[in-house]
């Protein structure tokens, strides 16, 4: 049988799986979304208190923010609050079957679709983003579709002095590092409960993996279209920081 723990078992879905996994009542609100209840479960205040210090116009009295694949569990539950609270204009886009699990609230907009294919919601937000949150999202929309078609529209969104945040992003090569540590090797042994040693190969092609070619070129490409983009750590706290980061680009 399956370890229920094991977070690999959520490895290789997309944006199709996420809709069944969404329909299936028998999931919690963490299992819905790909993660093993351990890694969300009374994890996620700390998760949206880093979102808040990583997009501070996420404060902003009447902000418009975006939240590109919301899913379902406590993170957007607690942005929908924020932004009530705040009279935020708050858009939310991921396929119906994720966005029915979410309460419907004033100020809040549902669009179904797979972003960016949203013609008419593109065109409604350009040049008006103060907050875009992409959260544990970018690993699939780069295996699902063309990552700099992504980034270009996705870009075009943020309002002067808005950001986007590229949150929790596997880098496998950050994971390499990590497991090819005596922390990283502590971590497996105890982890899986046995003496072995984790398996790191290099020099090899990593089908479907975002790495550090991949995150230094989304810098590289957002610098060069006229903003500030950095790669920036998680908090040690939160539950995957040893093998995952984040990237935060800002229009001047
Ligand atoms: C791992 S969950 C993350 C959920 C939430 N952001 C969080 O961190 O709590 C990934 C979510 O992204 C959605 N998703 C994946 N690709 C998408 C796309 N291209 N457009 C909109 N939503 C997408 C999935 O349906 C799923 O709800």
């Amino acid at each position: 049988m399956a370890n229920k723990e094991d977070l690999t078992r959520f490895a290789t879905l997309g944006f199709e799986d996420f809709r069944r996994l969404a329909s299936d009542k028998s999931l919690s609100a963490y299992e819905k979304i790909g993660f093993p209840d351990s890694y969300r479960e009374g994890k996620e205040p700390e998760i949206f208190a880093d979102i808040l210090r990583k997009l501070p116009r996420l404060d902003r009295e009447g902000a418009v923010v975006l939240d590109v694949g919301p899913g379902c569990s406590d993170v957007p539950k607690m942005l929908i609050r924020h932004a009530g609270e705040r009279r935020q204009e708050l858009h939310l886009v991921d396929s119906a079957e994720m966005l029915d699990q979410l309460d419907d609230a004033p100020g809040v907009s549902k669009t179904a679709a797979f972003f960016p294919d949203c013609p008419e919601l593109l065109e409604r937000l350009a040049g008006r983003v103060d907050a875009v949150i992409v959260y544990s999202v970018l690993h699939y929309i780069f295996v699902d579709t063309n990552l700099w078609r992504f980034l270009d529209t996705t870009l075009r969104l943020l309002a002067p002095g808005g950001s986007l945040l590229l949150g929790d992003i596997p880098n496998v090569s950050m994971r390499k590092r990590f497991f090819a540590s005596d922390t990283g090797k502590r971590f497996h042994r105890e982890f899986t409960g046995h003496d072995e040693d984790p398996e790191i190969q290099y020099n090899q092609i990593e089908p479907n993996c975002i790495d550090d070619a991949v995150i230094f070129a989304i810098l590289q490409r957002a610098r060069s279209a006229g903003f500030n983009a950095y790669v920036m750590a998680q908090p040690a706290h939160l539950p995957l920081a040893n093998r995952r980061e984040d990237i935060v680009i800002t229009r001047p």
